[in-house]
């Protein structure tokens, strides 16, 4: 089954200014844990135990944080503190993690495509951690996905409904409607004028992805803002094959913004970390 779950986290995080100045914006605290953190631990609660990065510059502390810190151990062993280190020992400890470079910002499609070195030939998760997932009394939308995926073995993409004003935001998608939940892909647009949209159906940061998708990418010319997209890649996969587009159950922060990570930071504090 699927195994491999890829992170682009590459980008610079200039949103967050001066903040992520001198520290990648995924190690960014939602309440005590990075919001890398999160999503990892999503990836593991799906079963998808080899976790890789994509990473660039200044992104140093994201492997540091995955790995052991012996002195830090050491110091603090045995006393009161050391419970604080038990999430990410747990994480430390179901999964493995790798890391691969993106030396150009090409956008998310070529993100995607330098991570096929940790990938290979097999399916695989997407994680943008931006975007952070809560399952509530459900399973994280990383599990539901490898659900569909089981039922489908096709490409599959998170989506939720976006007010108007927003499409702009996101890739947008249009399909046939199999199920409530679920569609077949026809058409997707990457951040399209509202009247430009097909739909408000939003693509959010969780992808499963058949690995003919390295293939497609090497084919796909740059898109919207001169980046290589991976909607438009996806869209080509949509037309070969079938990309199915998953309404999922759960609540999604956009922690890209300020807004949305400090809603992010409220709701974990009430609804996770105080549990
Ligand atoms: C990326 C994708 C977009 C998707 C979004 C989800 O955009 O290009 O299609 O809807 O993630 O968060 P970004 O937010 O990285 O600009």
């Amino acid at each position: 089954m699927i195994k491999k779950c890829l992170f682009p986290v590459a980008g610079y995080g200039t949103r967050f200014l001066p903040a992520t100045k001198a520290m990648p914006k995924e190690m960014l605290p939602i309440v005590n844990k990075p919001l890398v953190h999160y999503g990892v631990e999503e990836a593991l609660d799906a079963g998808l135990f080899e976790i890789g990065f994509v990473t660039g510059r200044n992104k140093r502390a994201i492997n540091d944080y995955f790995d052991t810190n012996y002195e830090l151990e050491n110091e603090i062993s045995g006393s009161g503190k050391e419970a604080l280190l038990s999430d990410i020992r747990d994480v430390i400890d179901r999964g493995t993690f790798s890391t691969t470079r993106q030396s150009e910002m090409l956008g998310l499609g070529h993100a995607i495509l330098t991570g096929e070195t940790l990938i290979g030939d097999e399916p695989f998760g997407v994680v943008l951690a931006d975007d952070l997932c809560f399952g509530q009394e459900y399973d994280g939308v990383l599990s539901q996905m490898v659900e569909m995926y089981k039922q489908f073995r096709c490409t599959i993409v998170a989506i939720e409904e976006v007010p108007a004003d927003q499409v702009e935001k996101f890739g947008i998608i249009a399909g046939d409607m199999i199920r409530d939940d679920l569609y077949r892909v026809t058409d997707m647009v990457e951040k399209p004028k509202p009247e430009d949209a097909p739909t408000n159906l939003a693509i959010i940061g969780r992808y499963i992805l058949t690995p003919d998708i390295f293939d497609i990418i090497r084919d796909t010319p740059p898109g919207k803002n001169g980046e290589v997209q991976i909607t438009d890649a996806l869209l080509q996969q949509a037309k070969k094959g079938c990309v199915m587009a998953y309404k999922f159950k759960g609540k999604r922060f956009d922690c890209g913004s300020i807004e949305g990570f400090i809603d992010a930071t409220n709701y974990c504090y009430d609804h996770v970390y105080k549990k």
